[in-house]
């Protein structure tokens, strides 16, 4: 259009969309699915409940959440030949790597899921990825676990059953817990969205393309894969760990942090919107506390993040970059504590946001969003003429 072109590097103040889905408030630390706060949906909803909440836009009737887990249930068997895509791998593969693979695989197998132009059709895809993707997202941890598949068990919540299948053993049984499910259930609802973040804007403009949802959704898995995104819950794990056999030595690792010419950051601290504290950290904070109690465990890696939060919290450096814990920061501890191995958390998270890319990939194609195509400042060559070989 020969209009101004100014460049906003990350898109740090360029809005790409109008959206209903989720609001979040950077300074009051607020954060909304559908305008209910997630406070009240992490004590009193179950994560089906807000999967529909996000993706419909209102909180389900007993009859219409009953119908959208039948729905689910119905689909999900995964084709027995998506076994040997998964049987390419090898143990050392990384689960994410994994699962955008299998994701963007099961097309093959759901031809159909390709077509959404009408809301029947969009719904059986939506119905079609909601049932495969935590049998999927066990499926690598089995591989990496050189463990069999697990096929799941239908009589089993959603929740339950994806716990199941992560952690069933074979000839040693599975033994059910609540305390796990409903911690496993909290975390789930904490990442299933969060408006316009760098994997569910991967999302919208695949998506915008008319690329089908579960390309989009691989592609999403790949951005979220990043440890500046959701890469980080394992990051914190391994910085946390590497304090942990460097004696507790927080003070090293903050300086590391706050040196420029060190490339460490603290993992799990800072984030592009929330300028005072992220909500979500606050919960897993308190539900880490819970979690480890009720479970009796003792995990001296929450110690020293909670070391590390207090000091950082204190440190000029941080308090003036307004750095604090994020999402990720203690969410790895509870995942440890249900069992789950640090490099699946990244997964656990893709499980969690899945709702959250379905539904910001529906709002786009319903509202017919263009395709996504910016633009650029061209800082290279000016023209000129090509030189042959024997003249370079
Ligand atoms: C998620 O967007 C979302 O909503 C994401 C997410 C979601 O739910 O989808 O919330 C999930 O991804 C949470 C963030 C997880 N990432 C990490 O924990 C990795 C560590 N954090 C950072 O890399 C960083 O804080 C980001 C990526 C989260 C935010 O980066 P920004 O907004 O681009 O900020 P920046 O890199 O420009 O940093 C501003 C300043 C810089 O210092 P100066 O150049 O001004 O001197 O703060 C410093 C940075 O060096 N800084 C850090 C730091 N984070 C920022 N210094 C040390 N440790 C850190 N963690």
């Amino acid at each position: 259009s020969g209009g101004i072109i100014t460049i906003d590097p990350g898109y740090k103040n360029t809005g790409s969309c109008e959206s209903a889905i989720t609001f979040l408030d950077g300074e009051k630390g607020i954060l909304r699915y559908r305008g209910y706060s997630i406070e009240e949906l992490a004590e009193k909803a179950d994560f089906l409940e807000v999967a529909y909440l996000l993706i419909f836009g209102e909180l389900p009737t007993k009859a219409q959440l009953d119908k959208f887990n039948n729905d689910i249930k119905e689909q999900s068997e995964v084709d027995e030949d998506m076994k040997k895509i998964l049987d390419g791998f090898p143990k050392t593969a990384h689960p994410m790597g994994v699962l955008s693979s299998l994701t963007s695989a099961l097309i093959a197998f759901n031809p159909s899921s390709v077509d959404v132009s009408s809301e029947e059709a969009m719904y059986k895809a939506i119905v079609k990825i909601m049932a495969k993707f935590p049998v999927l997202a066990a499926w690598t941890m089995r591989k990496i676990k050189g463990l069999p598949l697990d096929y799941g068990d239908d009589s089993l919540g959603y929740v339950e059953n994806f716990h199941k299948m992560m952690l069933s053993k074979p000839n040693k049984g599975y033994e059910a817990n609540q305390i796990v499910y409903d911690a496993l259930d909290k975390l789930l609802i904490l990442h299933a969205d969060h408006e316009q973040n760098c994997s569910t804007s991967t999302v919208r403009i695949v998506g915008s393309s008319h690329a089908g949802l579960f390309a989009s959704l691989s592609a999403g898995i790949s951005a979220l894969w990043g440890p500046l995104h959701g890469g980080a819950n394992q990051a914190v794990i391994e910085m946390l760990e590497a304090i942990k056999a460097d004696g507790g030595d927080t003070a090293k690792y903050i300086a590391k942090a706050k040196d420029k010419n060190d490339p460490f950051r603290l993992m799990g601290f800072g984030h592009r919107v929330y300028k005072n504290f992220d909500p979500r950290a606050k919960i897993i904070k308190t539900a880490a506390e819970e979690v480890l109690g009720d479970l009796g465990i003792e995990d001296p890696v929450l110690d020293i993040a909670k070391g590390l939060a207090d000091v950082a919290l204190n440190d000029e450096y941080f308090v003036s970059r307004k750095l604090y814990p994020n999402v990720d920061f203690y969410s790895g501890i509870i995942y440890r504590a249900l069992g789950i191995p640090t490099e699946m958390f990244t997964v656990m998270f893709a499980v969690g946001r899945l709702p959250g890319w379905i539904a910001q990939w529906r709002e786009m194609r319903l509202r017919k969003e263009p395709i996504g195509r910016p633009r650029q400042i061209y800082i290279g060559e000016n023209h000129r003429d090509f030189k042959p070989i024997d003249q370079r």
